[in-house]
């Protein structure tokens, strides 16, 4: 589904079903109400529609206007509405929508709605649209295909806002796909092929990728030793774009199947792990997004991918490998390879002179016992880097919660026989653990982590998300460009 915008009155939206949201203790939109000759009044009066945030109800206008429904949901009271909670709100009423069979949806914006709202109003039944269905031989609901166009109604010009949005959640839903995309179809050459081929049809996005020779001859030791025992090459993917701003470095995991390696994974929803290229979806499809929508900011993106596979070649508990840093790591637990990937990427892009670096991963297990799938854990060397990524989560939905760096967590790190082990003796902290792991890697520039292993999938507390790849990080990566600039 594509969104558009219509400037006029409720009334004149081009859809068969119009969508409005209806304040708690306010009555109809008068414009609206008058249009359909009174009757959204009498239904808000019978207590049947409501403002209660979620709450629907339905209107056939009979000819009123051009619509063949009018579905009202509730925004909660005016003055709590967030944009979350327009999201929310707009992706339950694209549900009811879809029940009843619309195919062309309108959205009477409320009055006075920021650009925020509008923004959220639009991303949540964009992002509700989304299915992943390409391999199923008989699509048993939506047979018919569901809803087709979204159109953002308003009497002030919201051109913008939607062509935007639209295109940014065409990106987060991109990303989905790549999430949803079994290890046997997305290799890493796979996803090699398609950053490259974003590249191409971006104008003033250059992208290229190393191979296995390549990546040797650049010293990558972690990522060439987490791909040695697969039969899929690895792929060291770098985007570019250079919109004349300053300089921002994001970093994306991309293990395209994480069995754990020798240190095997428990069999038990194993199949899950295709989604441990999470964080190299949202990098590659936030930079798609960033070039398209022309932002001012200089940008340089990195993805090692690869496979973590058990094999007579694959990498053993104890064997010492050096990063392309120069740095030597004891690889103790083959299952902790996000971190060993992550370091040639956070040295290949700290060594480019990157001004700010992100990295986005599925890095531990740890993460979503402390936080769930409602925040990414958030490790930090800097206040400000820190309280953008906070400030773009307000907005996007897509929260950040900040945990400790700690010298004490640095210390687990260090290694007896190597300068680093991958994994602590103690077990203690794990994520922070795993943090303080990568910021060896950054040379000192300010840098953020955010640990996405909760968030990217089964987002079921999310109505616009709900259970499975969840395209996380691509709204906040491009808001906290989009804020800079
Ligand atoms: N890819 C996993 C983390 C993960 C777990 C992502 C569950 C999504 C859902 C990562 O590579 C991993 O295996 N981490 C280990 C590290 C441990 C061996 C120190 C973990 O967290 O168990
Ligand atoms: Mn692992
Ligand atoms: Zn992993």
């Amino acid at each position: 589904m594509r969104a558009s915008s219509h400037q006029g009155p409720a009334s004149s939206a081009d859809a068969d079903t119009l969508c409005v949201g209806l304040f708690e203790g306010a009555g109809a939109p008068a414009d609206l109400d008058s249009a359909l000759g009174g009757k959204l009044g009498r239904l808000v009066e019978s207590g049947e529609a409501k403002g209660t945030l979620k709450k629907t109800a339905i209107l056939h206008p009979e000819g009123a206007i051009g619509a063949a429904r009018v579905i009202t949901v509730g925004l909660g009271k005016q003055t709590d509405l967030t944009p979350e909670r327009a999201r929310i709100a707009a992706a339950v009423s694209f549900g009811r929508a879809r029940d009843a069979g619309a195919k062309r949806i309108a959205w009477a914006l409320p009055e006075g709605a920021d650009e925020s709202i509008v923004r959220a109003l639009t991303e949540g039944p964009l992002l509700a649209a989304y299915r992943f269905d390409r391999y199923k031989s008989s699509k048993d609901d939506d047979a018919d295909g569901g809803p087709q166009q979204l159109q953002m109604v308003s009497e002030r010009d919201v051109a913008e806002v939607v062509r935007q949005t639209d295109i940014v959640v065409e990106h987060q839903n991109a990303a989905r796909d790549l999430q949803n995309l079994p290890a046997n179809e997305l290799t890493p050459a796979k996803l090699a092929d398609h950053a490259l081929g974003r590249a191409a049809e971006i104008d003033g996005l250059e992208g290229e990728a190393y191979g296995p020779d390549e990546i040797a001859s650049r010293s990558m030791g972690g990522l060439q030793a987490v791909a040695q025992g697969s039969h899929q090459e690895p792929r060291f993917i770098v985007l570019r774009y250079d919109g004349g701003g300053p300089g921002l470095a994001l970093v994306g995991k991309a293990v395209t199947f994480d069995t754990g390696g020798i240190s095997i994974k428990p069999s038990g929803k194993m199949q899950e792990m295709k989604m441990d290229m999470s964080g190299g979806a949202a990098v590659i499809e936030a930079t798609a997004a960033i070039a398209r929508l022309g932002l001012p900011v200089n940008l340089l993106s990195v993805i090692p991918a690869t496979e973590n596979m058990p094999s007579g070649h694959a990498v053993r508990p104890g064997d010492i490998i050096r990063i392309s840093n120069g740095m030597t790591v004891e690889v103790n637990n083959t299952d902790a390879e996000g971190r060993l990937i992550l370091a040639d990427g956070l040295a290949y892009v700290a060594a480019e002179g990157a001004e700010r670096i992100i990295d986005v991963a599925t890095l531990t297990g740890a993460i979503i016992t402390s936080l769930g799938s409602t925040y990414a854990g958030l490790f930090s060397n800097d206040d400000d880097l820190s309280a953008a990524l906070n400030d773009a989560s307000k907005d996007t939905g897509e929260l950040v919660w900040r945990l400790p760096l700690h010298p004490d967590f640095k210390e687990l790190t260090r290694g007896k026989v190597a300068d680093l082990v991958n994994v602590s003796e103690a077990r203690k902290a794990s994520s922070a653990y795993a943090a303080s792991f990568l910021e060896e890697f950054v040379d000192g520039t300010p840098w953020a982590h955010l640990d996405i292993a909760g968030v990217a999938w089964d987002q079921d507390n999310r109505e616009y998300v709900g259970k499975g790849a969840s395209g996380w990080g691509v709204r906040l990566l491009v808001d906290l460009v989009r804020q800079q600039a």
